[in-house]
């Protein structure tokens, strides 16, 4: 037996390997990680809800992802995204809202959209008339939604997405043109989307990420989803209720994981509810269901 066979084929090679096993196959993505973490502590003032841009494959993928759930073709999708990444307009009314804003203590100046990105082309491909998003916090998300529903409006399809936060100091982000496109409901999200009475055609959950507090707001709207709404969780990936929720609709589950560029954060993601192999564009929904 020679030495290399030694270590693949028996007890005591495999123990002896150890410590090697330990320093160099693992070790250096232990350190590149330590020093992502001690980068991000000097440069980042965030402590929760973190903010980071996707890598350039994983952006890629998102717009596959978002094609696939929409049933709208690639390249549209990658000319939304585009949108957002060179609307320096938004960008500056963005940091702006930062810098004068009290929370500029614990937010960073650049605005990173990450999946967010996936979010805006969304409501940039559908045209919903109505969102709502649960979890609004400094409001990134619900300002890139605003955004893709002013455009929309440019365009003649007029949107509005609602957003519900428990706390009545959120949303320091949002600023006019955009504000006019949102419309805020502080209280706890299930008890605002109980008395919600309008049809959805794109609900997000991004609020109280326990499961069961998930589950709980599916149910309080799923009263005023159509068959053409789509329903996303910002909490896919580390619960399954969106893909148990989307059984219960007869609707397809989909997931996309981010994955964060120079971030020692894992990564959140978008679940999905969809119907597969189909198109959605609300203003045709919406015209066959009266006809
Ligand atoms: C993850 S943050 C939302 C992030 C935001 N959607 C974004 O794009 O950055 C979660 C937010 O949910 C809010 N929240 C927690 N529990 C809630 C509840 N029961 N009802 C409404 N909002 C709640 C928190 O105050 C917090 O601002």
């Amino acid at each position: 037996m020679n030495l290399r066979e030694f270590f693949k084929y028996t007890a005591v090679g495999r123990a002896v390997l150890i410590p090697a096993r330990l320093l160099k196959v693992a070790g250096p993505h232990a350190l590149r990680q330590i020093g992502k973490m001690l980068q991000w502590s000097v440069t980042s003032k965030e402590y929760y809800n973190h903010t980071y841009h996707l890598t350039d494959l994983n952006r890629d993928y998102l717009v596959s992802y978002i094609a696939a759930v929409s049933g709208q073709p690639l390249l549209l999708i990658e000319k939304y995204m585009a949108e957002l990444e060179t609307d320096t307009t938004f960008r500056s009314t963005l940091e702006h809202r930062t810098l004068v804003s009290r929370d500029r203590h614990n937010c960073d100046l650049e605005p990173r959209y990450g999946r967010r990105l996936g979010w805006y082309a969304l409501v940039r491909a559908t045209k919903p008339k109505i969102v709502v998003e649960t979890g609004v916090d400094r409001g990134l998300g619900t300002a890139v939604i605003a955004a893709a529903l002013k455009r929309n409006a440019d365009e003649g399809f007029p949107g509005l997405v609602y957003a519900t936060d428990i706390l009545s100091d959120c949303v320091h982000l949002l600023a006019e043109p955009y504000k006019s496109f949102c419309k805020i409901l502080i209280g706890d999200s299930v008890a605002s989307l109980k008395q919600f009475q309008q049809p959805v055609d794109i609900f997000l959950h991004d609020s109280n990420h326990d499961p069961e507090y998930e589950w709980a707001e599916f149910l309080a709207i799923e009263q005023r989803l159509h068959p053409a709404s789509l329903v996303l969780s910002d909490n896919s990936q580390q619960s399954s209720k969106l893909r148990e929720f989307a059984g219960r609709l007869g609707k397809t589950f989909l997931y996309f994981q981010d994955q964060p560029k120079n971030h020692w954060w894992p990564g959140d993601g978008i679940g999905t509810a969809f119907t597969a192999g189909q198109t959605t564009y609300f203003p045709v929904a919406k015209e066959s269901a009266t006809n």
